[in-house]
């Protein structure tokens, strides 16, 4: 399975610039990972520039809490959200850049660790971005990060497979995708692990919510262009609640785990 050439770019950086302001509320997921993802792969001490690629409202560039050796700098394609980082980590000193991780304008070996949480799934080029995170590190680098795998939001890709034949949740790489593009762009120590996530909500639609404040939009260009009906969310909703148990829907997250020695 493959989403190279399939995202749309602009919508992407749309609704993440969008999502600024919610974000933060409904991102209980995604800081958990964030710290397990620290948990597993600790900073190295290794002095230098630590990037945080994708690094939205800043929870995780404030995580990796660096030594006075470090400096960060946080990346990401949604300027709106590195404004709000800004805003939120005043007593943090940080470089902030506005780049897409597939064209980063940063000259070879001029970091030290590159951490990206939950953010790569947004790029249609993983073996470029990875190959070019490789000539960004310097020789003895890491790059460490969380990205969503294919069994993420099965549950509501199911509801939807019974309504129509669109796709109405993002694809994503599986472990051994990315373990093939991390080796194709020349990583060789690596470490790869997936674990899934499982939320409770209480309803369909408190799903739908989250997703919207997150930015996490359906880009994929295989998505119906036409909006959804109310009758086709209703039958989705329907066939999504027919699995609720005590009053909750759950949904999966598949988070895989990577860090690749340079
Ligand atoms: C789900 S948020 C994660 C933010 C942060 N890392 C965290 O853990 O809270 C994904 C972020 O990736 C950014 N992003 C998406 N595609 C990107 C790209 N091609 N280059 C850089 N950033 C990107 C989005 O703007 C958004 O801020």
């Amino acid at each position: 399975m493959s989403h190279h050439g399939q995202l749309d770019k602009a919508k992407i950086k749309q609704s993440f610039a969008s999502a600024a302001g919610s974000y933060d509320a409904v991102a209980a997921l995604q800081r958990q990972v964030g710290l397990d993802l620290l948990k597993k792969c600790p900073l190295q001490a290794e002095a230098g520039l630590v990037m945080d690629l994708g690094a939205g409202t800043g929870f995780l560039t404030r995580a990796l809490a660096v030594t006075d050796y470090q400096s960060l700098l946080a990346v990401d394609i949604a300027l709106p959200m590195l404004l709000s980082s800004r805003q939120k980590n005043q007593s943090l000193v940080v470089d902030y850049l506005c780049a897409d991780a597939e064209q980063l304008p940063l000259a070879n070996a001029s970091l030290q660790q590159i951490y990206s949480n939950l953010a790569l799934q947004w790029c249609e080029d993983l073996r470029a971005v990875f190959a070019d995170c490789r000539r960004v590190l310097r020789q003895d680098g890491q790059l460490v990060l969380a990205t969503f795998g294919p069994a993420t939001l099965k549950e509501l890709k199911a509801a939807w497979a019974k309504v129509d034949d669109f796709a109405h949740v993002n694809q994503f790489y599986s472990l051994q995708d990315i373990n093939g593009f991390l080796q194709q762009a020349g990583f060789s120590d690596l470490s790869l692990e997936s674990v899934v996530y499982q939320t409770q909500y209480d309803s369909v639609l408190g799903l739908m919510h989250e997703l919207k404040g997150l930015g996490a939009h359906n880009v994929s260009q295989s998505r119906n262009r036409k909006p959804t009906t109310r009758q086709q969310l209703q039958q989705m909703i329907k066939h999504y609640e027919n699995a609720m148990s005590d009053g909750q829907i759950i949904a999966s997250y598949e988070i895989i785990f990577v860090r690749a020695g340079r």
